[in-house]
């Protein structure tokens, strides 16, 4: 089966939404050392300072930075004793995405809707006041270790949610040009794709609007299926992929290995100018993954006149497709952390509304004509 139409991911009608969605809230991560991650996070990708939680806030077995670019707001939680959940999933997944945070206005409403349709409770609606108002939380499980929050925030003039005090800073570098989460990823284990789009489907009220199967996204040695999930307003998409048979082990296989399970495979950042982003992301160190000169050679055959000069494109190795609404370009990082675990997207959508499948198959190929050049395919 092969279904490229984007279908409409519109429930023009709100009343029969019965999960709306105001787009992610935040994303949080656990990793192994928070001030640290914190750091890097800042001085390579332009995050501020925006709050912070530990013992001095109440908060005694561990801490949390919360750090923002335009819409973008990062979590970054790291244990600071032993048995405790956050120690344990570092234990088993390394650093990587625990929550996927989506804001709501009404967390209560959320909550029950979901679970109603057979959501695995995480947090019971949770209401967390201070002297700027109140912050109302409820969870659910998705796959694997990885939780949605409802976060309700609309009562709430403090810095975060209570809890957290403001986190004030001398180093601020300057930002790179990130504006808000465009998708996240789930990798997800054999013959597991199906149940967690009904899941999708059937709980979370979302929509499958495009469709990836192994002839797409397929090498002569790897492959991996792909469905792309969106709320009703399309604020919020969650493809999700799942392994395919090849020659050798599926990129997404060695994830679920590495990660020990299912998770947010990666995170995929917006940017208006994706030439100025990439190239101060490059400066400060962040890796992508290579693409061969060979690409560029046939790509505006195929995807046509793009407003961007090529030249520049091709020298950060950003990868272009187009649909029937437009085009796009995007570029993906190397993983974040010495497991082959999570990594970035970083995308500039001009019209196109798709996730680059153009790109899998003239990439795929554009390998195979190296490799056939050193005699190797
Ligand atoms: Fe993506």
């Amino acid at each position: 089966m092969e279904t490229t139409t984007i279908q409409p991911a519109v429930t023009s009608n709100n009343a029969t939404d019965f999960l709306p969605l105001q787009g992610t809230d935040y994303v949080e991560f656990y990793v192994g050392n928070a001030k640290q991650a914190a750091h890097f996070y800042k001085t390579a990708f332009g995050f501020q300072s925006l709050a912070y939680a530990g013992p001095e806030t109440g908060m005694k077995d561990k801490v949390s930075y919360v750090i923002r670019q335009n819409k973008l707001t990062f979590v970054l939680t790291t244990p600071l004793r032993i048995n405790n959940p956050v120690a344990d999933h570092i234990y088993k997944h390394g650093d990587g995405v625990k929550v996927l945070a989506l804001k709501v206005e009404d967390a209560a409403n959320a909550f029950e809707e979901t679970v109603k349709r057979g959501a695995k409770p995480y947090l019971e609606t949770t209401v967390l006041k201070d002297d700027d108002g109140e912050v109302v939380l409820s969870g659910i499980h998705t796959y694997g270790d990885t939780i949605h929050l409802f976060v309700e925030r609309k009562n709430y003039n403090g810095v975060f949610m209570p809890g957290f005090r403001a986190w004030k800073s001398n180093y601020n570098p300057a930002e790179t040009g990130l504006l808000y989460v465009d998708h996240c990823v789930g990798n997800v284990g054999w013959n597991q794709m199906n149940p967690w789009v009904s899941f999708y489907e059937q709980v979370m009220g979302f929509t499958n609007i495009l469709s990836f199967d192994d002839k797409d996204i397929s090498t002569e040695y790897s492959a991996l299926m792909s469905k792309v999930m969106s709320n009703g307003n399309g604020y919020v998409k969650f493809p999700i992929n799942e392994p395919a048979e090849g020659k050798k082990k599926s990129q997404v296989e060695e994830y679920l290995d590495f990660y020990n399970g299912e998770g947010v495979q990666h995170v995929a950042i917006a940017t208006h100018d994706i030439v100025k982003t990439v190239t101060e992301l490059q400066q400060r160190g962040i890796e992508f993954l290579s693409i061969p000169d060979s690409y560029y050679e046939t790509v505006l055959d195929r995807v046509g006149t793009i407003d961007e000069d090529l030249q520049p494109l091709q020298e950060l190795g950003v990868l272009i497709d187009r649909d029937e609404e437009g085009y796009l370009l995007q570029i993906f990082s190397k993983p974040l952390e010495d497991r082959p675990t999570l990594f970035f997207e970083i995308i500039q959508r001009k019209g196109a509304k798709s996730f680059g499948k153009g790109n899998f198959k003239a990439l795929f190929e554009a390998l195979e004509r190296e490799q056939d050049a050193r005699g190797n395919l």
